[in-house]
Formats: C-alpha cells, sequence, structure tokens
C-alpha cells in the first residue's frame, strides 16, 4: 500500500465519514468545449475512483451529494440525463459493489425520482444492507433544511402519540429522527471547484465537520486529491469546542 500513498496519511486516524459535495462538472466540460452531461459523465469515473479509495483506507461511510431538492431547478434535459446516469450506474455497479461487501444506503425523499430510479436503488438497498464493509450514502433529493422540516413534523407526531415526553427532547432526539440517524456526523465534508458554501447539504450533521474546499473540479478530483483533503484534516485541531 505504501506505494500507492502520495501523502504521509495515519491509517489508524482516517475519518469515518466523509461527505462529499461534488461540484464542478460543469465547468470541467464547458472547458473542454463539451456538452454538461460529458461533465457528469466524467464524474461518475470519479465516483468510482474515490470510492475504491476511501475503501482501501479503510473510510466506513462515504456520504455523495448526487442530487438536491434544488437541483430540480436545472433544465429538464440535464436532470433526465443524471437520473440516467444514476439509473445505469447502478445497474452496472451493483453486482461488483456487493462483491466488495458494500452497503448502499440513500438519504432524501427518494420517491419523487423516476421510478426506473427507484427501482434500481431498492433492488441495490436491499442486496447490500447486511454488508459490513464501506458504506456508500447516495444524498438523492436530498435537501437538509427539509430532511429537518422532516425530522421535527415526526418528533411531534410522536409527542402527540405519547411517545416521546416534550421535556425529553434533546439534541440527540432531533438526530436520531434525521435520514441519516443510522451513521455518525461527518468528521470531513469536501467540496470541488473552489465554491465555498454547504448548499443546504447535512445542515445538523456538520456542526464539528472540518470542512476542506479545493479547485480541482469534481471529474479531475482523484487518488491524490483524496489524500491530500485526509492529509489536511489529519493536520487540523479538532477541539469539539473544547481546549487542548
Ligand atoms: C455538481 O456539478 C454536480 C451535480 C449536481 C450532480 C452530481 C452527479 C453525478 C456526478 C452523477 C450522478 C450520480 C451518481 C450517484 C451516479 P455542477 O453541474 O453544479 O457543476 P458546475 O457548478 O460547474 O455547473
Amino acid at each position: 500500500m505504501k506505494n500507492d500513498m502520495f501523502y504521509d496519511i495515519d491509517l489508524n486516524r482516517v475519518p469515518q465519514h466523509i461527505a462529499i459535495i461534488m461540484d464542478g462538472n460543469g465547468r470541467w466540460a464547458k472547458s473542454r468545449f463539451l456538452p454538461r452531461v460529458a461533465g457528469h459523465k466524467a464524474g461518475v469515473e470519479t465516483i468510482r475512483t474515490v470510492l475504491r479509495e476511501c475503501k482501501r483506507l479503510n473510510v466506513k461511510h462515504v456520504t455523495l451529494y448526487a442530487f438536491s431538492t434544488e437541483n430540480w431547478k436545472r433544465p429538464k434535459m440535464e436532470v433526465d440525463a443524471l437520473m440516467n446516469l444514476l439509473s445505469t450506474y447502478l445497474i452496472n455497479e451493483v453486482a461488483a459493489l456487493h462483491e466488495e461487501n458494500v452497503k448502499l444506503t440513500s438519504i432524501g425523499d427518494i420517491s419523487e425520482l423516476p421510478s426506473k430510479c427507484v427501482m434500481e436503488l431498492e433492488k441495490a438497498i436491499k442486496l447490500t444492507e447486511n454488508n459490513t464493509g464501506c458504506n456508500l450514502n447516495l444524498a438523492l433529493n436530498y435537501g437538509g433544511r427539509r430532511d429537518i422540516k422532516d425530522a421535527l413534523v415526526k418528533i411531534i407526531k410522536d409527542v402527540k402519540d405519547n411517545k416521546i415526553n416534550l421535556d425529553k427532547i434533546d439534541e440527540n432526539t432531533i438526530s436520531n429522527h434525521l435520514s441519516t440517524k443510522d451513521i455518525p456526523d461527518p468528521d470531513l465534508v469536501i467540496r470541488t471547484s473552489g465554491e465555498e458554501r454547504l448548499s443546504n447539504f447535512l445542515l445538523w450533521e456538520v456542526a464539528y465537520s472540518e470542512f476542506y474546499f479545493t479547485n480541482v473540479h469534481w471529474p479531475d478530483f482523484d487518488e491524490k486529491e483524496l489524500q491530500k483533503a485526509l492529509f489536511t484534516y489529519q493536520n487540523r485541531d479538532r477541539r469539539f469546542g473544547s481546549i487542548k
């Protein structure tokens, strides 16, 4: 493994959960005089590369922001192309993911996706549900504010049904009603392509995450770039509000 290391990463301290905003596909394509969809296609290749490297480095959870609740505002042609890429990815990849013990999960309201995507996703989730290796978590039709709103509605309903006592509500109650309830909060959030904002991603969960921004567009992000992000993360001083 040492030969494949571009940075001096401590393999005992890799983040448990990396969340990634895969940005810059459109600009990558434009700079090559290609249609935007070509950028998304290249972005799928990067997903393969990054997931392989995360598995190799023993990152337990990888959440990818693949489609936000706001992405529906894009031209129909682009939305359709993204949905096609998603279903094709699942069809082509699910057997290999299963073979490699990857557990596929999703967050966000997948019921609003095209039925082909829903079908392939449900199949993939079911097939891999007992896998114990890396968890690939796809954020699809996901919005952090919507997720918090949905959690609140569930909590209010549970209070009304006397399942939760109002006085007992704490921060864990909220965490446990979010769609991310089964996975730890991200240790590291990566956003590619030079934008430095959250864009409605995991708003509650990133309270103490480290952020890593890079100018590299998602299709150009590779093993070396991932290692650079991990190296930077390992050189941060995480104090969680406390002191040393
Ligand atoms: C952001 O780049 C990227 C997206 C909104 C979509 C990401 C989706 C994929 C890589 C493929 C589909 C997903 C899976 C899981 C197979 P942008 O279009 O906003 O780029 P720009 O800011 O340069 O225009």
